[in-house]
């Protein structure tokens, strides 16, 4: 079957990264023999889109993008367009139109990558966090020039969104990903002693729905002490359960601790498949190294194998995922993880160990 994809390299390095990523898709697809394809669309949306355009993408963007299979999705955001602009014209406009509420982002070690915690040679690290992707702190409530102080005086208010429904359907999810992982423990993460009615909410419907899943191991820390855990006791976690702004922080600290950004996978899924999900390397369009061929693609080419796993060719995925452990194992490896191999070497071996 054809698989269509819509390709949103947007800034910086999303547009390398991308490339990397559909050179490796299309790769495996010339090598089925016709049992599947993919199907590209390239969209120019983006800052420099923004820039001729003023919107960073189409009016009607989201209605030329709902009949595709998946978004693959590279960075967006560039130093001259503010970064709230770029972030919520794009990115943040499609997950929360699509209602992509599930964010998945696995973090683990890559053989042949040092890591920061790797000293005992048998630390384990094998989690995945999933994102609420809906609301919480990025709900985008609030506003500025609230009340008047007088000049110099400027009140603004952020708030964070927290429902039943949401917390209830992530946690669900969370659950129903560790009861199908060796290690069946979610650890729910919030700040509800300091923050006293969304994430105590957050509390009481993790203990509800934890009832329901007594094969599963779970625990509640507050993010601090979670941020700690992360550094010091990583072998304890498997699936790590967190709202918008939380979890985004400690997947960033995830993926360093697991040797750099630069390798970290994510897909925004919308579960109920009524709208597509979007699948996209989580670190940024890293203008300190854009354009120079520097960037690491395994983070883009990991979202591609979470890509294949929503297609249901869990097979191709685990294909991908052991072709990227064969290449930084021999040591080709981006400068972020102490190589000096390229974008396009690191790719291409991927591309070669496919086959081997
Ligand atoms: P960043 O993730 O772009 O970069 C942070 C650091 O990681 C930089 O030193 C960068 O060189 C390095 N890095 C990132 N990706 C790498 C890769 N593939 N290979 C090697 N090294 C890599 O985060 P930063 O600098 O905070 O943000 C830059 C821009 O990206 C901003 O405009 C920000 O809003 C945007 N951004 C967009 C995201 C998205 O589209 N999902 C996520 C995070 C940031
Ligand atoms: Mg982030």
């Amino acid at each position: 079957r054809t698989f269509r994809i819509a390709a949103i390299p947007a800034d910086g390095v999303g547009k390398e990264v991308v490339a990397a990523g559909r050179a490796v898709l299309d790769a495996l697809a010339e090598d089925s023999a016709g049992a599947f394809a993919f199907e590209w669309r390239e969209f120019p949306w983006g800052c420099e889109y923004y820039e001729r355009t003023g919107t960073m993408m189409d009016e009607d963007g989201l209605d030329q993008l709902k009949d595709f299979d998946a978004i693959y999705f590279g960075a967006v955001g560039w130093p001259t367009v503010p970064d709230h602009i770029s972030l919520w014209g794009l990115r943040l406009k499609i997950c929360q139109s699509f209602d992509q509420w599930a964010n998945v982002r696995p973090v683990h070690f890559l053989p042949g990558v040092v890591s920061p915690l790797r000293k005992a040679d048998d630390t384990e690290l094998d989690w995945v966090v999933v994102r609420e992707n809906s609301e919480g702190e990025y709900a985008g409530l609030g506003g500025r020039n609230l009340g008047g102080r007088g000049p110099g005086g400027e009140v603004a208010v952020q708030s964070a969104l927290f429902t039943e429904v949401g917390c209830e359907r992530i946690m669900r999810f969370a659950f129903d990903l560790a009861r199908n992982r060796a290690h069946k423990k979610v650890s729910s993460v919030t700040k509800s002693n300091a923050q006293q009615y969304g994430m105590v909410l957050w509390d009481d419907v993790f203990k509800r729905v934890a009832a329901d899943y007594p094969d599963v191991e779970t625990e509640s820390v507050l993010v601090d002490a979670m941020s700690a855990k992360f550094v010091l006791k990583p072998e304890d976690l498997s699936v790590v359960v967190a709202s918008n702004l939380n979890a985004d922080i400690l997947s960033d600290l995830g993926s360093a601790l697991a040797g750099s950004l630069g390798l970290a996978a994510s897909a925004n899924l919308n579960p109920e498949r009524r709208y597509p999900s979007m699948f996209e390397p989580v670190h940024g369009s890293a203008p300190d190294i854009a354009g120079h061929g520097l960037a690491n693609p395994i983070g883009a080419v990991g979202s591609a194998a979470l890509m294949l796993e929503h297609f249901g060719l869990p097979d191709q995925a685990a294909r991908l995922n052991k072709s990227i452990e064969a290449t930084t194992a021999v040591g080709i490896l981006t400068r972020d993880v102490g190589g000096t191999a390229s974008t396009e070497d690191v790719t291409k071996a991927i591309i070669d160990a496919l086959n081997a």
